[in-house]
Parts: structure tokens; C-alpha cells; sequence
């Protein structure tokens, strides 16, 4: 079995386009932020109790997060691309001690200036049938509104937490929290940084040649 990836990277540094990218090579995605979403959507009781935070780009709390995870994935049977966990060191802790426990993984971090992200972030639009994602500044649908892949029609929404004041906040809580993360996998020697800052088509191409 392949190792398990985690990506590491702040809000719209393209965790989730590279990861769906790297399902073709036989990974299997799990984002946390999908995950919240899909419970908020359903009207569960733990969507009740995360919706509030997640439309003001808060942190849902760690122990909530980590059993969400962990009844999503089965780390014995494929290899995982973990999107948006860890978010701070002890969700990092958290990781190895309760789900990885030794089993080979690598951690990617998605660098680049903070400071383009917003306006990457307010222009996404994702696809309600089939989760593809799109900007409408740099790739935008080839018809308004249908998507490209699965061709549902009017199905192009923005998330609520893509607001510029609720993305900064986001950013904000990220610059605070990635350090201590990234020293974690380094003194582990299992992290690799990519610059998230090049084209989409760029990006992958490192991660295949770092995959190799
Ligand atoms: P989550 O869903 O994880 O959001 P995030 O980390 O803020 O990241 P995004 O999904 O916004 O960005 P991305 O890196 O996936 O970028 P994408 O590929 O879409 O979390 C949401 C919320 O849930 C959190 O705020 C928190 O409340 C809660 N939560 C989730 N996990 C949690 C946890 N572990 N603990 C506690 N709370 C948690 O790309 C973005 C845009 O850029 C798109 O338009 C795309 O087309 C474009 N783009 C992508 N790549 C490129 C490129 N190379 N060049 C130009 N444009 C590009
Ligand atoms: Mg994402």
C-alpha cells in the first residue's frame, strides 16, 4: 500500500482540486470541511451544532472533528488523502495516536503567499451533484452555471464561508496554527513542500514527480 498523504495548506491553496486529481492514482479523499458540510446539509445534530461555526471560519473542536474522521475511514484498506486535518498540532497528535498509529505517511505542504488567496477563495464555485471545482476568474465553466463534468445544470454554488471577512478570519487562524504542524512532520522527516502558487496543471505535475 501507498502511503497516506496529508495536505497541508491554508484556505484555497488547492487542497481539495489536487486531491480530487489524486483519486485517479488510487487514492481515497477525505476532507474534513466535506464531511461538516455533508452534516450541515442533512440537518444532523452535529451539523446543527458545527453550522454556526463554520459559516464565521472557526475551528470545529478537535475530539468533534477526529470521530467524524475516523468513523469515515478505514486506514487498513487504501490509501488516504487526508484534506483540511490536521488543523493545529494537537489534531496533528491526535492523527497518529488514534488513527495512523506508524503507518507510513507523508505530509505535503501547499506553500504560498496568504496574501492571493482571498480573491482565489470569493471566485469558487463548486459543483452541488459532483464536487468539481471551479473559479470563475481563472476557470470558469465552458457553459454559465452547468458544470463541465457531471453536466447538471444551475448547480454552481458558493460556500457560505467564502465571504473576504470570513476568509480572513480563516487565513488568520491558519497563520496561527500551521508552524508548530510543519515541525511536527519535519522532525518525523516525512514532509515535502510544493509551491501551491503555480498554475493548477504545475502543482500536480510536482506532486506525481514527489509521488514517484
Ligand atoms: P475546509 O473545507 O477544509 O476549507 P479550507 O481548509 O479553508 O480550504 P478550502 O476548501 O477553502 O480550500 P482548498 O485548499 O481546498 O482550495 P480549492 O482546491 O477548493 O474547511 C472549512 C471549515 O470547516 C473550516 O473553516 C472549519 O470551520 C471546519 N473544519 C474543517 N476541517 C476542520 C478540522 N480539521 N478541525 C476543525 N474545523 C475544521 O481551491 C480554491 C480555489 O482556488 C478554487 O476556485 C480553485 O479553482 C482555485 N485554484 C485551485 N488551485 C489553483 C491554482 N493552482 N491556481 C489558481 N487557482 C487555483
Ligand atoms: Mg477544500
Amino acid at each position: 500500500m501507498k502511503p497516506h498523504l496529508i495536505i497541508l495548506g491554508a484556505p484555497g491553496s488547492g487542497k481539495g482540486t489536487q486531491a480530487a486529481k489524486l483519486v485517479e492514482k488510487g487514492y481515497k479523499h477525505v476532507s474534513t470541511g466535506d464531511l461538516l458540510r455533508s452534516e450541515i446539509a442533512k440537518g444532523s445534530e452535529l451539523g446543527q451544532k458545527v453550522s454556526g461555526i463554520i459559516s464565521r471560519g472557526d475551528l470545529v473542536d478537535d475530539s468533534t472533528v477526529m470521530a467524524l474522521l475516523k468513523a469515515n475511514c478505514n486506514v487498513d484498506k487504501v490509501s488516504y488523502i487526508f484534506d483540511g486535518f490536521p488543523r493545529n498540532i494537537a489534531q496533528a497528535e491526535m492523527l497518529e495516536a488514534e488513527l495512523l498509529q506508524g503507518r507510513k505517511t507523508l505530509a505535503v505542504y501547499f506553500k504560498i503567499d496568504l496574501g492571493i488567496l482571498i480573491d482565489r477563495v470569493v471566485n469558487r464555485r463548486t459543483c452541488g451533484s459532483c464536487g468539481e471545482i471551479y473559479n470563475l476568474a481563472t476557470k470558469p465553466p465552458s457553459v454559465l452555471n452547468v458544470c463541465d463534468k457531471c453536466g447538471a445544470n444551475d448547480s454552481l454554488k458558493q460556500r457560505k464561508d467564502d465571504t473576504r471577512e470570513v476568509v480572513s478570519n480563516r487565513l488568520k487562524i491558519f497563520a496561527n496554527t500551521v508552524d508548530p504542524m510543519l515541525a511536527f512532520y519535519k522532525s518525523r522527516k516525512a514532509l515535502v513542500e510544493i509551491d501551491a502558487s503555480l498554475a493548477e496543471k504545475e502543482v500536480f505535475s510536482a506532486l506525481e514527480k514527489f509521488l514517484e
